[in-house]
């Protein structure tokens, strides 16, 4: 047993896994930017009090799950890690008077979030989101347009058949009522409801609709819906989100029990699941719309949505569907050599490489000649470079591993014939002929 491991709840992303998670990144900061949502990067941490107002003091990721930063005595306030970066950016947006620039702000964040939850498969203390936010369009257009987007960042991450799950929660014109009603129905079978939801009626019922208790199934199928008692704005927000999801061709499931845990939501409100298993599963993604938000947070009233995409279950749902990763990147070239002092020759010939702009990788070891060619060609690479004797008079040997050829080239050369000759190999011949690679 090693002395230290990763805090529970964590984990090392290790090499073979880290090419799944590049992609991801890659592939949302290209989404972003093709949707004109530029990057923000905000502290890992802020006032405990951003998240308290933002998400809501009584929601679990602020009653149970905030990373509180024990305070030391020489500072007033306190922090904590952020659990969600959407109360951060709206911090930042209001900070930096954002509300003066041409509106909507349309903002992106991809990175780790913190929450101290109790680990399970899809639950991490630490785990990544890609984040976007359009804040300053009170929409309906720009709902459906997130929608699309975070269904089109599964598709092209290769997993298929995302499903929607949509739902419109109101605002603070209708959601009063609708949650006055909704405590009267559970109150009335008070003795029904399991301890927890009990405790949680008291303080957040609408929480109790998203319950995972199979007990409380029934009962919320026979609950008042929030999409029969909207406002007439909230009602006819919510048919036109439909409409633009229509005309995107985007399908979605009305699912009147989906509330989201942050109390920052107003009307529009969406998860993504994997088809077929939004009972049993965690969601892989969700957002929705946040008007009150920025006022909430000291800024002037401000429509605004948002979604967080969980990467790290967005990894799971695409191993458990056999989605493989493109290989890692071998160097092109090994630079070995059958003198084992000769480190800083073979150094130098692979810093001009790289300087060139190919890998490579110099053999740095004192093993004999035939073992570093044969670690070459088990790295996959493509070219070994020989440094022996011709080095005298600037030469060195040039292997193509996988072709078996070998001929001495003037080092001067070097970099433009590996360049060259790889290029070749993985594109094909000019003018035809296909390449291996
Ligand atoms: P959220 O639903 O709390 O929303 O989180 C979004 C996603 O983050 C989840 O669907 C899930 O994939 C992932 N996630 C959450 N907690 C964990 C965890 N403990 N382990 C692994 N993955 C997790 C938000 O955070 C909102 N800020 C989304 C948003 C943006 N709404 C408007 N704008």
């Amino acid at each position: 047993m090693p002395a230290y491991r990763a805090p529970r709840g964590t984990r090392d992303l290790l090499p073979a896994e880290t090419p799944a998670w590049t992609r991801l990144e890659r592939l949302g900061a290209d989404l972003a930017s093709r949707y004109g949502y530029r990057r923000i990067e905000t502290p890992l941490f802020e006032q405990s009090e951003v998240f308290e107002r933002g998400i809501g003091a009584v929601t679990d990721v602020v009653e149970k799950e905030l990373f509180r930063i024990a305070p030391r005595t020489d500072e007033a306030e306190s922090w904590a890690l952020r659990p969600e970066p959407t109360a951060g950016i709206v911090r930042a947006y209001v900070q930096h008077g954002m509300q003066t620039w041409p509106q909507p702000v349309k903002l992106s964040q991809l990175g780790p979030m913190f929450r101290y939850d109790p680990p399970q498969a899809g639950r991490y203390r630490q785990f990544w989101q890609f984040d976007v936010e359009a804040i300053g369009d009170p929409g309906p257009a720009v709902d459906a347009e997130i929608i699309e987007l975070g269904t089109r960042y599964y598709r092209d991450a290769g997993l298929e058949g995302v499903e929607v799950l949509l739902n419109s929660i109101g605002d603070p014109t209708c959601r009063p009522a609708y949650v006055a009603e909704l405590t009267a129905y559970f109150d009335a079978h008070r003795e029904a409801l399991p301890e927890l939801e009990r405790t949680r009626l008291e303080r957040n019922p609408l929480r109790l609709l998203d319950s995972k208790d199979p007990a409380m199934a029934a009962l919320n199928a026979m609950a008042p819906r929030i999409t029969d008692r909207l406002c007439e704005p909230c009602a006819e927000h919510f048919a036109a989100v439909r409409a633009h999801l229509q005309a995107l061709a985007i399908p979605y499931r009305l699912e009147p029990g989906l509330v989201r845990g942050l109390d920052y939501y107003t009307r529009t409100a969406f998860e993504f699941y994997v088809a077929g298993r939004e009972g049993q599963q965690q969601a892989l993604g969700g957002g929705g719309r946040y008007d009150g938000l920025v006022e909430l947070l000291g800024g002037r009233p401000t429509p605004a949505i948002g979604f967080g995409i969980g990467l790290d279950r967005l990894v799971l749902a695409l191993a458990e569907t056999g989605v493989t990763e493109p290989a890692e990147s071998a160097p092109i070239a090994v630079v070995v050599g059958a003198d084992p002092d000769a480190t800083s020759h073979r150094l130098r010939i692979a810093t001009d490489l790289r300087a060139a702009g190919l890998g490579a990788r110099a053999e740095l070891g004192r093993r004999k000649l035939g073992k570093q060619l044969e670690a070459a060609a088990r790295d996959g690479a493509h070219f070994a470079v020989i440094v022996g004797d011709e080095l005298a008079d600037g030469d060195v040997g040039l292997r193509d591993l996988p072709a078996g050829t070998q001929k001495v080239i003037p080092i001067a050369d070097l970099a433009r014939e590996v360049g060259r000759a790889h290029a070749a190999h993985r594109h094909g011949p000019p003018g035809g002929g296909a390449g291996s690679a």
